[in-house]
């Protein structure tokens, strides 16, 4: 189908949308918790999960952004507001940033505070950068940093898709074609 007729995104783009976005409503929540946990196996547990779930997060990105490239996406909404299209460009590009950037921090915090990182328990990720305390707490503290933007990112782009859920603008089928343009 010519791009300039699609009323939605690809399937692919938007199964990866959804199953990233399902990853990073968990990880997000696993990371404010883990960091107030005493220390203990409850905590080391979370960490795991938690670094499991950021690494899938970098692959997935990897695949989306190659299939965003390849496969394209619907022409923007006709009759958006131009300051909405600006937002929501700046904040989806932010969001693509950062889906590559939290995840490179948090494997890098991890390499330099000297933590091997475990994926699902199947496999050892190499170390990004060799034992450094000093770096570990600057790259920590980018990535929570980070992730208090990520947060705030999240829960605008959530509020803005309700927005246009109860607008029935046609926002929402185009990641969601099932709903349609009521
Ligand atoms: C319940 C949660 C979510 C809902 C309802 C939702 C909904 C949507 C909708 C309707 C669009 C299409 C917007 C448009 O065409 O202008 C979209 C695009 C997008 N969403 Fe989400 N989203 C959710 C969670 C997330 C999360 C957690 C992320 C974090 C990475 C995310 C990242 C993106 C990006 C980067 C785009 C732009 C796609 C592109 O144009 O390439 N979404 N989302
Ligand atoms: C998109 C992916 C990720 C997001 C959104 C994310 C988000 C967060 C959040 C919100 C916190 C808590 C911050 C705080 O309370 O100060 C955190 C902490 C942490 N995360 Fe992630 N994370 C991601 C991926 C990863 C990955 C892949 C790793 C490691 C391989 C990782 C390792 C860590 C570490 C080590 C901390 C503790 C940082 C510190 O000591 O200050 N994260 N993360």
């Amino acid at each position: 189908m010519p791009q300039s007729e699609r009323t939605s995104y690809p399937a692919p783009v938007r199964w990866i949308h959804w199953v990233s976005a399902l990853c990073v409503l968990l990880v997000i929540p696993f990371g404010f918790i883990m960091m107030r946990l005493p220390s203990g196996p409850g905590q080391d547990q979370l960490f795991d999960l938690h670094r499991s779930i950021g690494f899938l997060i970098l692959c997935l990105a990897v695949v989306r952004v190659a299939t965003r490239i390849l496969l394209g996406a619907p022409p923007p909404v006709p009759g958006m507001p131009r300051w909405q299209h600006v937002v929501s460009n700046a904040v989806h590009h932010s969001l693509y940033v950062l889906i590559f950037l939290m995840p490179l921090l948090g494997w890098g915090a991890s390499s330099a505070f000297g933590a091997k990182v475990s994926v699902f328990g199947l496999f050892t990720l190499p170390d990004l950068v060799a034992k450094d305390e000093a770096l570990s707490h600057t790259l920590g503290d980018a990535h929570s940093v980070l992730g208090y933007v990520m947060t705030a990112l999240v829960l605008m782009h959530i509020g803005a898709a309700l927005m246009h859920a109860v607008k029935g603008d046609g926002v929402i089928s185009r990641m969601i074609p099932a709903l349609g343009r009521r």
